[in-house]
């Protein structure tokens, strides 16, 4: 019997994959079909395959083609198959010609002609597209445009003076303003991704919230680190009790802003520790602990009391049965790194964790201890508009970043302006 190994992603399965298949089943008895694993794909670039893969799964299963299909989940695994499985024969489309010779030294490879004139791609990219245009500062929507051009089903369109030819928008304007922009955008009916916090007020925020569901929009918290594959992947296993119960969730941001801390610094237009950084810093902490807290105890270093700039401010909090702090600063330097303490081991997160890309499980006996690497691509920021452009299109929340989370950053936010703090 002559076994056949093919593989691909087969998104929106076309004529196209068909073709391929029937031909790769024509090369001898047996049909393998290895299909690529999402987790897989984002680390191939390929970002935004619409469908899952139960439903890649289903779609080939039901062209009744393939003998046995298998997820391809890491690079290297073509050789594992092959061996595994013996494989008589390895085909792929005529797009990848010279890329699969290596593998001649375990099977036949052959390459079939593509079929012209067809792809997922284009098939994707064939719906309307969503227009994204962005509001506030230079540096991060520059980060935000460039990001765009990986996402397909997006664009990016200048907003001049109206909003009327975008369908939506990302803000990163002053904390301050956000909830004016918010608010002007999603009244003229566009979705908005905005910069952590939505706004600086509890009751605003929820304004903002009934306002979007109300227009059946979508009003995203712009977190970028919750979109991070290593930061999704860290949260289970800290859930999953691989540390133990988790005892303390301690994480630091800082970030020195130019002038800060200097005499006669003019930071109006810059954001405070608590806006730039308090959001990131809290969210590993509602997410893995909850927002249920006993108690909170804010200390700040305000350095210009007119704007009520704080330099550094930490927060502890205190749960049932654990204890999380947070510290972060503008004007004060630390060790950017995010530890998760548990009972039977600890998660630790390098500086800058919020670029997380890799974590490590320690434990007391070091031969135990595991590392976990996920690729990370633009920062966290074009998953992001990726969970952005999905939830417009189904209509539901992003599972990233819930509402309570949002809503208990602000109440933090909120308390720090209402001079809720013990002044050092
Ligand atoms: N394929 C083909 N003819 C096409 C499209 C794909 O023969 N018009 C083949 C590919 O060469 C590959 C398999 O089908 O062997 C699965 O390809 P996949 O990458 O899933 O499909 P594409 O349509 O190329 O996807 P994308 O546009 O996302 O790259």
């Amino acid at each position: 019997m002559i076994k056949v190994i093919t593989y691909g992603t087969y998104d929106v399965l076309h004529y196209g994959h068909i073709r391929l298949l029937e031909r790769a089943k024509a090369l001898g008895d047996y049909l393998i079909v290895g299909i690529t694993s999402d987790d897989y794909d984002k680390t191939r670039g390929k970002i935004n395959n619409q469908q899952s893969l139960i439903e890649r799964i289903a779609a080939v299963k039901a062209t009744g083609l393939a003998d046995e299909i298998i997820v391809e989940e890491y690079e290297g695994q073509k050789i594992d198959d092959i061996r595994r499985l013996s494989v008589d024969i390895f085909t792929v489309g005529s797009d990848w010609v010279g890329y699969f010779d290596y593998l001649n030294e375990y099977c036949k490879v052959v390459y079939l002609p593509r079929t012209e004139g067809i792809s997922s791609s284009e098939i994707r990219a064939e719906k309307r597209k969503l227009v994204i245009g962005t509001l506030g500062d230079g540096m991060l929507c520059q980060k935000f445009i460039r990001e765009m051009q990986y996402v397909n089903g997006v664009e990016y369109k200048e907003i001049i003076n109206s909003l009327d030819d975008v369908d939506a928008v990302y803000i990163a304007t002053h904390p301050s303003q956000h909830y004016n922009d918010v608010k002007s955008a999603l009244k003229a009916g566009k979705h908005v991704i905005c910069e952590s916090p939505i706004a600086l007020r509890i009751a605003d925020y929820q304004e903002l919230k009934e306002l979007a569901q109300r227009n059946r929009l979508v009003l995203a918290d712009g977190i970028k680190t919750a979109y991070s594959t290593a930061y999704s992947r860290l949260l289970v296993v800290a859930k999953s009790g691989r540390i133990g119960n988790i005892v303390s969730v301690d994480s630091v941001c800082t970030s020195l802003s130019n002038g800060a801390g200097e005499a006669g610094a003019d930071l109006s237009k810059k954001q405070n520790s608590i806006c730039a950084w308090g959001p990131t810093a809290m969210l590993p902490i509602f997410q893995l602990l909850g927002t249920d807290y006993q108690s909170k105890n804010i200390v700040s270093k305000i350095i210009d009391e007119k704007i009520q700039f704080d330099g550094f401010t930490k927060i502890d909090f205190v749960y049932d049965r654990s204890v999380a702090s947070v510290k972060v600063g503008k004007a004060a330097k630390a060790e950017g790194e995010l530890i998760i303490t548990g009972s039977k081991g600890y998660i630790y997160v390098p500086a800058p964790w919020w670029k997380t890309d890799y974590f490590e499980v320690r434990y007391e006996n070091p031969a135990n201890n595991k590392r976990y690497f996920y690729q990370l691509d633009g920062e966290g920021i074009r998953y992001e508009i990726v969970a952005f452009a999905k939830a417009i299109e189904s209509g539901k929340e992003s599972y990233y970043i819930n509402n309570d989370v949002s809503e208990n950053i602000i109440k933090i936010v909120e308390e720090f302006y209402n001079h809720n703090y013990t002044g050092i």
